[in-house]
């Protein structure tokens, strides 16, 4: 038996069926909440549940706690209707001409850019259209039921082809088979788009933080403000433990050239005698303490290792004066 689901402050519903979550419900009516893993681990999906009847499902208690669900808490994408429900949610956006799909891409290329990362590039159907938020992602669909998220990293399809940027996990299953297995022409079904990872609409200046792959939903949003004529400030700052790991350094020195809005911050947290840096050293998040005394009108856009974005947002909030309503990230968990 299906519900209904109000949500508050935007006074928007959707219907929700059985089986679906909250976030799943919402989506499928064309209206986002925020959320990013849609696993139960990042947390960004967190919200009130104002009246009605939730099942938790598998939320992981060390991400909602006992005393956050006596309180009416609830992680939109882990819980399900079991009565009709008014919820509150952070943020919520109408998807105008973005609806999730299911689809078969082609592979076009793997190109590996450094001993761990694998730009790859997947053909989509002749005629198909993928229409996509810069900045968010898609999920690999693999054979044994499970999904492996990937970023899109540019701010449409180019050539009907959407890029993707794979670091290899150790023991990882899909990346693993990425970087020893996977050759153009396979196929592999995607579901997309997710997250609520792209750029908000206003005229604050932006702090970018990007911690290795974390840099692919960021060339999106680059891209983006290249083709609108931004003027907005951008102060990009991407972290790598060696020089190697800056795949994309040589066109990001170009690009600053070229852009008087791009600021452009490489840092390196192990560079070694080796590669001769005379850039920044140490933990990227930290670099942005060294460098700012407030970001009180900043927003910050983090994206990769959940250390990285956890650590950013922390300190920020306590150090920089940063609103954490403006923080927007997808940690790579
Ligand atoms: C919103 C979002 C966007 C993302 N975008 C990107 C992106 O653009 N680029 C990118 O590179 N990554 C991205 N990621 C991260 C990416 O999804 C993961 O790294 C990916 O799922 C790894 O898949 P895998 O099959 O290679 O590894 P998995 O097989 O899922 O394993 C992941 C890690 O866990 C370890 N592991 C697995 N099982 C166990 C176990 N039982 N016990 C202990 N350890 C174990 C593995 O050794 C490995 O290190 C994103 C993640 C999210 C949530
Ligand atoms: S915990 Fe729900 S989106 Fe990450």
């Amino acid at each position: 038996m299906g519900h209904h689901i109000q949500i508050l402050p935007v006074d928007l519903c959707c219907s929700i069926a059985e089986s679906q979550t909250v976030l799943d419900a919402a989506l499928a009516d064309g209206l986002m909440l925020k959320h990013s893993c849609r696993t139960g681990t990042c947390g960004s999906c967190k919200g009130r549940v104002l009246s009605g009847e939730v099942d938790h499902a598998d939320s992981p208690w060390d991400v909602l706690s006992e005393q956050e669900r006596a309180q009416g808490m609830a992680l939109f994408c882990c819980a399900r209707a079991r009565s009709d429900l008014v919820i509150e949610a952070p943020e919520v956006t109408e998807l105008r001409g973005i609806s999730i799909q299911q689809m078969g891409t082609r592979v076009a290329s793997i190109d590996k850019v450094s001993h761990d990362v694998a730009v790859v590039r997947l053909m989509l159907a002749p005629g198909a259209t993928f229409n996509y938020l810069p900045g968010q992602y898609l999920q690999v669909l693999l054979k044994d039921g499970s999904r492996r998220a990937y970023s899109m990293a540019t701010c449409t399809p180019r050539d009907n082809q959407v890029e993707l940027h794979i670091r290899h996990m150790q023991g990882g299953v899909f990346s693993g088979h990425v970087f020893n297995a996977l050759q153009p022409k396979a196929i592999l079904r995607v579901e997309g788009p997710f997250g609520s990872f792209y750029l908000r609409d206003n005229e604050r200046p932006m702090i970018f933080l990007a911690s290795g792959t974390g840099f692919a939903p960021i060339q999106a949003l680059l891209e983006q403000l290249q083709a609108q004529g931004n003027r907005r400030p951008v102060y990009l700052y991407w972290g790598g433990r060696q020089r190697a790991d800056l795949y994309r350094h040589e066109h990001l020195l170009a690009l600053e050239a070229q852009l008087p809005w791009l600021r452009y911050t490489p840092v390196l947290s192990e560079p070694g005698p080796a590669c001769d840096w005379q850039g920044a050293t140490g933990f990227v998040h930290r670099q942005v303490l060294s460098d700012f005394k407030s970001l009180k009108e900043f927003d910050v856009y983090a994206c990769g290792a959940p250390i990285v974005v956890n650590s950013a947002l922390r300190d920020y909030v306590a150090e920089l004066d940063l609103d954490a309503d403006c923080f927007y990230a997808d940690a790579f968990v």
